[in-house]
């Protein structure tokens, strides 16, 4: 692709929302970045978070964590390059030991996966004793160490499912769980290493959870939605299950960011909100202009916005910043993502 195609190509989804002179100056970055992962034998995946200038440009592969995962268990490339948050690299890295995975910003974390330790789970597991673990992707290497298998926001319910257990402990997201909980027709508790024994011994549950939140989508409100409906009456509302249980029942749609678009690009509704990290919504107003994106909340994930095309370009010049998985831990988590992988 020639500058001038990738330019015109950009241009055409970008145009309204991003400014000219802004889009010029990033399709520049894009087409080195492009260059270079050629020269190096690289694969950018990027998640549907991305900026989107970013997200329309240099991505190989976009999508939702699952996917992602699926793209990077199934890579030739000798370079990974993630633009999304260290748990989505850290997974890349699991799957694939002999590559060189790569992350633009060093610290781009997640409060979810900031949520709970590997010694958490371990406490956990000597409390409930036989109770398989269920962790949500969204955790660093030594919890999915500890793990019995991974889940995404796309199969949540399913691995749930696929246990045929009566009792699951569900990590590490408050909300998550609860929705999933709610949707199976189980009982949920969220104990904490504060709970007596016996407090707990004489509750009736199927499903132990943990109280993390992911910090962007405990911010949106029921209220909201309530209020947005009585301004526009033919509003799809579509929410993120790590959203809280009032705001999913609100809805009219929740599935993973990916489900999301889907739902989007296959409704007839004229107008939607979003419940979930804002430029997403961008990303899709970009590709389905006709369809208009209600922007009630401006919510931007501090982790994702610390990816940019800059600092992508710097990746593939410096090869940094390099993400690494200690030997032992990677094996056992890695049985843990395989064994969702297999699933789906
Ligand atoms: P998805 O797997 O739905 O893309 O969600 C990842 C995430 O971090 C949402 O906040
Ligand atoms: Fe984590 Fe929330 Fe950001 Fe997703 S949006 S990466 S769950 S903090």
């Amino acid at each position: 692709m020639t500058f001038d195609e990738l330019y015109q190509d950009m241009s055409s989804k970008l145009k309204g929302l991003v400014p000219e002179i802004e889009l010029h100056y990033k399709a520049e970055l894009a087409y080195k970045i492009i260059q270079l992962k050629e020269e190096t034998n690289a694969v950018i995946l990027g998640h549907n978070y991305m900026e989107p200038a970013l997200f329309h440009s240099i991505p190989d592969f976009t999508g939702d964590s699952l996917s992602l995962c699926q793209q990077a268990a199934k890579t030739d490339k000798d370079i990974i390059v993630f633009c999304g948050v260290r748990f989505m690299a850290e997974t890349a890295k699991i799957l694939n030991p002999d590559k060189t995975v790569l992350i633009p910003a060093e610290k781009a974390g997640c409060s979810l996966a900031e949520g709970i330790t590997a010694d958490d789970v371990c406490w956990l597991r000597k409390r409930f004793p036989g109770v398989p673990v269920v962790s949500y992707v969204n955790t660093y290497a030594d919890v999915k160490a500890e793990t019995d298998i991974c889940c995404t926001s796309g199969n949540a319910v399913k691995v749930v499912e696929s246990l045929n257990t009566d009792t699951v402990i569900f990590l590490p997201d408050e909300y998550l769980a609860a929705n999933v909980a709610k949707e199976s027709g189980k009982h949920i508790i969220f104990p904490t290493r504060k709970s007596k024994k016996s407090d707990l011994d004489h509750i009736d549950y199927q499903m132990i959870g943990w109280k993390a939140r992911c910090e962007v989508h405990e911010q949106f409100k029921v209220d909201d939605i309530k209020n947005i409906r009585k301004q526009f009456t033919d509003i799809l509302v579509l929410a993120h299950p790590e959203c809280s249980p009032e705001v999913v029942e609100a809805a009219d749609f929740t599935g993973s960011t990916k489900a999301m678009i889907s739902e989007v690009q296959n409704s007839n509704a004229k107008r939607y909100l979003l419940l979930t990290e804002c430029s997403m919504g961008e990303n899709i107003a970009a590709e389905n202009p006709e369809k208009e994106m209600i922007r009630l909340y401006s919510i931007r994930c501090p982790h994702m916005n610390q990816i940019t095309l800059e600092n992508t370009l710097k990746a593939l010049q410096k090869t940094q910043y390099v993400v690494d998985v200690p030997e032992d831990i990677r094996r056992r988590a890695a049985q843990s993502v395989e064994r969702m992988i297999e699933i789906f």
